[in-house]
């Protein structure tokens, strides 16, 4: 009894934070830009759950899209643009098709990076459209928002959260260029992290790290085509030199949808959280054929002896 006394204080102190705290707490108001395609997909399971939890989601979205569609768990804000449904369905079938294309692969190459180029100028201009909509950016800067939750890989969402001057929150699975460790000035040591597309594990020969440190040179130039614009756009609205780096650098937080189980560990920094599970929120039941595969009754032979 005299032993268990000490720790009544610690929870008593819980108890009080808890009643001063928990019956006035307020959700917050979330502005959410986020990626189409599968992107949205993770992300709107955290929405579902902030929404469970008090908070007020707004979803902002060009009118022409694939998946971000009206749900009941959160106010979906859409903006016109210039570009029609049927365009937008041409550019993703294009990128789809060419997936099962059977060319040489300089050919691929060359077109992968022409599909890559009207997506990020399609991407480019919705975001244009969207800051340039007086009535729509009046409304959210006058919603006084709590913070904009958003995928830096559409970097529209960092640059609204510098305009409106809001705390951005980042949602992503992974940022090419290692703009991530540029923005957060993460230490991102060539010779330890094995780079994207190279194969290379974490202990490599002296040729494998050459091999590391010129792989990332060939990405820099699609990050030109895919970001700078967006430096423009920023640099445009705040009317200063604004970098991508500085565009990047602005997150309060990034959580990313990864776990070192799938890539090779690397240094992070304090503000960088790793939410992988998050990726298996929506689990369904193997199929039939699936399960079939495994399930081998005990004594079966599948060689015959
Ligand atoms: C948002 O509102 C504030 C206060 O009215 C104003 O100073 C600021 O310029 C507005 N920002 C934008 C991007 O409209």
């Amino acid at each position: 009894m005299a032993a268990g006394f000490p720790n009544l204080v610690p929870a008593l102190m819980g108890l009080l934070l808890f009643l001063c705290v928990g019956p006035w707490a307020e959700g917050g108001k979330v502005l959410v830009v986020p990626m189409d395609g599968s992107h949205w997909l993770s992300m709107k399971e955290a929405l579902q759950e902030l929404h469970a939890r008090g908070h007020q989601i707004v979803v902002v979205s060009p009118d022409v899209n694939l998946h971000i569609k009206r749900e009941d768990f959160f106010t979906l804000m859409t903006y016109a643009i210039s570009y029609t449904q049927d365009e937008f369905n041409d550019l993703l079938l294009a990128q789809a098709s060419l997936a099962f294309e059977e060319v040489h692969f300089l050919k691929m190459f060359f077109k992968s990076i022409e599909i890559l180029k009207t997506a990020s100028f399609i991407f480019q201009t919705s975001c244009k459209e969207l800051m340039y909509n007086k009535d729509l950016i009046g409304h959210l800067n006058a919603s006084s928002f709590d913070v904009v939750l958003t995928d830096p890989v559409y970097p529209c969402g960092a640059i609204l959260a510098k305009y409106l001057s809001l705390p951005a929150v980042f949602f992503l699975r992974s940022i090419p260029c290692d703009l991530d460790s540029e923005s957060t000035q993460c230490p991102n040591p060539s010779s330890y992290i094995p780079r994207l597309l190279t194969m290379n594990s974490d202990h490599m020969t002296f040729l494998q790290r050459v091999k590391n440190m010129l792989y990332p040179l060939s990405l820099k130039y699609i990050c030109h085509i895919i970001f700078t614009p967006y430096a423009s756009l920023a640099s445009e609205l705040l009317q200063r030199d604004v970098s991508v780096v500085e565009v990047f650098s602005s997150a309060s937080v990034w959580l990313f949808r990864g776990d070192f189980v799938m890539d090779y560990p690397r240094p992070v920094m304090p503000n960088m959280v790793f939410i992988g599970g998050i990726n298996c929120a929506n689990r369904k039941p193997l199929s039939q054929v699936c399960i079939g595969a495994y399930d081998v009754p005990s004594g079966t032979h599948f060689f015959p002896p």
